[in-house]
């Protein structure tokens, strides 16, 4: 009887393994590392989506519910109801948040845009900006990208409101506005096209370099990782090793990898490739804490809407069903990784605030697995600068 018990325990425990091994939240957290899915409130209103979301998503990012256009239509008056009720969804499910986005020359309302600015004006616009919002999410989120798209492809600054009015100060001193505002919250600097080594990603590294000795806090470099079909460059890890390489965390903050429609055999197995090297390339760079996907299903991609006749380009399609790109994604969180520092995020997190310091975590890592278990399933997601 005791025999058959444990037979039956153990067959119980090889079936949970094998059903658990498929949610990418685990396997990512397994490597020390988050996996993420960004959303629009119309996903959660969609069961099919939400269960995708659970199962597999440890992080998430609100897509635009957070930008400058959704919080302050009119100047200081904020306006937070969808990005509260994105936050209030992660937190009944165990997921943790990207704040996305603070300071960025898109979705910005009109009086910013328009305005009859002067240096002292718009400085003074954009840090009320930052504290208001920051101080509103104040230790609810574990990222937040302050500045995001600030380069051109040829790596010169973009024009912006900001750069126009404020110059390239304007990134200094939203990112110390920020950190004063909510010191437990890491701050990132988020752009695309930064997927080789390319004119963009060496003045990312020149510039985040040359600030950090200067004392602006920069945690992060997020490279958004908007990626095609069959053209991911041979030095795609390369160039996320040069962000790794300053000491700041990295992340893929928003991938996807479009393809020309419609879709074929052949396009996809060739994306499945593209999301396992993409993948791979984070999970074996220390520094590099996570990946998230662009919402979950191509059903809710912004994709089509951008790119005419392109689409196709997440790991699930339009029935939420998972496609070879899932394939890859797993084989790669299963594969070859150098342990990151990214604490057990989305196991503690529905039970409220459960954050250890940073610190902690890395030297946790630092020790035995046995201990960084221990310590990560007891307790904590994190997440505080050092
Ligand atoms: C996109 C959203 O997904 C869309 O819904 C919206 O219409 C436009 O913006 N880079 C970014 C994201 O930093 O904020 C963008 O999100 C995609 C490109």
């Amino acid at each position: 009887m005791v025999a058959l018990a444990s037979i039956a325990l153990a067959l119980l425990a090889v079936f949970h393994s094998h059903v658990s091994a498929q949610n990418l939240k685990d396997l990512a957290n397994a490597k020390g590392r988050y996996f993420g899915g960004a959303f629009d409130l119309i996903e959660i209103s969609n069961n099919a989506n939400v269960n995708l979301l659970k199962q597999h998503v440890s992080m998430t990012t609100p897509e635009n519910a957070m930008k400058w256009d959704a919080t302050e239509p009119n100047p200081n008056q904020f306006v937070f109801g969808n990005a509260d009720k994105t936050v209030a969804f992660a937190k009944a499910n165990g997921i943790v948040v990207r704040g996305h986005t603070l300071v960025w020359h898109s979705q910005l309302p009109s009086w910013v845009t328009g305005g009859k600015w002067n240096n002292q004006t718009l400085t003074a616009a954009m840090t009320n900006h930052i504290t208001k919002v920051m101080t509103h999410f104040k230790g609810q989120l574990v990222h937040w990208d302050v500045c995001n798209e600030i380069f051109n492809d040829d790596g010169t600054l973009r024009t912006s409101v900001f750069s126009q009015f404020i110059g390239e100060a304007f990134v200094s001193i939203a990112f110390r506005t920020a950190r004063q505002v909510d010191p437990s919250v890491k701050l990132f600097i988020n752009d695309f096209n930064l997927d080789s080594t390319n004119a963009k990603s060496a003045a990312m590294v020149n510039l985040v370099r040359r600030l950090r000795s200067q004392g602006v806090p920069i945690d992060g470099i997020g490279s958004q990782a908007h990626l095609i079909v069959g053209g991911i460059s041979p030095t795609f890890k390369q160039a996320l090793n040069n962000f790794a390489a300053l000491g700041v965390q990295v992340a893929l903050t928003e991938l996807d990898i479009r393809m020309t429609l419609p879709a074929s055999t052949a396009k996809l197995q060739q994306q499945q490739k593209d999301y396992q090297a993409v993948v791979s390339a984070c999970m074996t760079i220390a520094n590099c804490v996570g990946v998230e996907i662009w919402s979950m299903s191509d059903k809710f991609s912004w994709i089509p809407g951008v790119f005419q006749g392109q689409g196709a380009a997440l790991p699930f399609d339009e029935n939420f069903q998972k496609k070879a790109a899932f394939t890859g994604i797993v084989s790669a969180l299963n594969g070859a990784s150098t342990k990151a520092a990214f604490p057990n995020v989305g196991v503690k997190a529905a039970a409220g605030n459960n954050l250890i310091a940073q610190k902690t975590v890395t030297k946790t890592v630092k020790k035995t697995t046995t201990r960084t278990r221990t310590k990560t399933r007891a307790g904590a997601i994190q997440i505080g600068h050092p």
